[in-house]
């Protein structure tokens, strides 16, 4: 069992939990992920880690409520415990100094960026920062990520904080205006990851995306988590779940992502349902 030692809104609907986990907090490293189960019923969520303490023994993690697994998540407080989490898993990001990085987060996304913007800043490198979220109440990590940025940018779809449209809109208008980067990272929605790769393709500047496929075992068995890239087929959990956002097949990932939406939201709507009924009985 992992305890809860810390529980909190990042934003609306995106929550924070700081995890006792002291194996885990030892050998984390920046782009590495858990898979954790909160109860023996549970399906099994992969999470890129936001953060971790060796000396506390804990990692952060970072998620949006969007089915119930998440909703089951986000509904623990300080002091219940996960029945499982698994990691660290997959390849540590490429930590070295590049000269010049961008780094792109977009929605929940952030999080996850946060500890490669952190390294990269620590290993030499001019570290120019762009985030974005659907609206104000959904940026999260903007501090965080300032004190390891020399510039940071801000998007909104809705313009309700720092200019009005997507961080891939950003990352355009920089390249045009001259700016050079010798290494750009994204993590976020795979429809975010896409239009990086196609903002920096005719630059031909390396380009690394940090991929959320479906993931069940984690281990590179079950195959779930299968994408294509450079037209060969790699398992994001073992052979990732970084890797080059120009060789990725993303109209597969993104059909494999929504591929259960219906039954997703089926069980969520089942187990609101079910939730509702237990509190009108309580
Ligand atoms: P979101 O849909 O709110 O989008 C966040 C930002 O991404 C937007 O504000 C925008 O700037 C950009 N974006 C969205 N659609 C775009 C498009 N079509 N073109 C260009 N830019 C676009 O994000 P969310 O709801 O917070 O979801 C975050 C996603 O990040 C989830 O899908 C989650 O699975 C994923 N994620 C991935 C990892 C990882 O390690 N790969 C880690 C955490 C989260
Ligand atoms: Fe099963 Fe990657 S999650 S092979």
């Amino acid at each position: 069992m992992y305890r809860i030692v810390e529980r909190r809104e990042a934003a609306s609907s995106i929550k924070l939990l700081k995890v006792l986990a002291p194996e885990i907090s030892k050998k984390a490293q920046p782009g590495q992920f858990v898979i954790l189960r909160v109860d023996d019923k549970g399906e099994r969520i992969p999470l890129t880690l936001a953060d971790w303490d060796t000396k506390e023994g804990t990692i952060t993690l970072v998620f949006l409520e969007v089915g119930v697994s998440t909703r089951k998540l986000g509904e623990l407080r300080e002091g219940d415990a996960i029945l499982d989490v698994l990691g660290p898993l997959g390849n540590p990001t490429e930590v070295r100094n590049y000269g010049s990085v961008c780094i792109v987060g977009g929605g929940v996304g952030i999080a996850a960026a946060y500890p490669v913007t952190r390294a990269l800043k620590a290993a030499g490198n001019k570290v120019t920062s762009i985030i974005g979220a659907r609206t104000s109440k959904l940026l999260i990590f903007e501090e965080e990520m300032r004190r390891f940025s020399d510039e940071l940018y801000v998007s909104t779809d809705d313009g309700t904080k720092g200019y009005k449209g997507f961080v891939s809109d950003i990352l355009r208008s920089l390249l045009q205006k001259g700016c050079t980067f010798n290494m750009v990272y994204a993590v976020g929605p795979a429809v975010m990851m896409r239009a990086i790769a196609d903002v920096t393709r005719p630059y031909k500047i390396k380009t690394i995306v940090s991929l959320n496929p479906i993931m069940v075992d984690g281990m590179g068995m079950c195959g779930a988590c299968r994408v294509t890239v450079g037209g060969k087929t790699m398992f994001a959990c073992v052979n990732g779940p970084e890797f080059d956002a120009h060789e990725v097949d993303f109209t597969e990932l993104i059909r494999r992502q929504t591929a259960f939406l219906q039954e997703e939201r089926m069980a969520l709507e089942l187990w609101e349902a079910n939730r509702r009924m237990a509190i009108r009985e309580a």
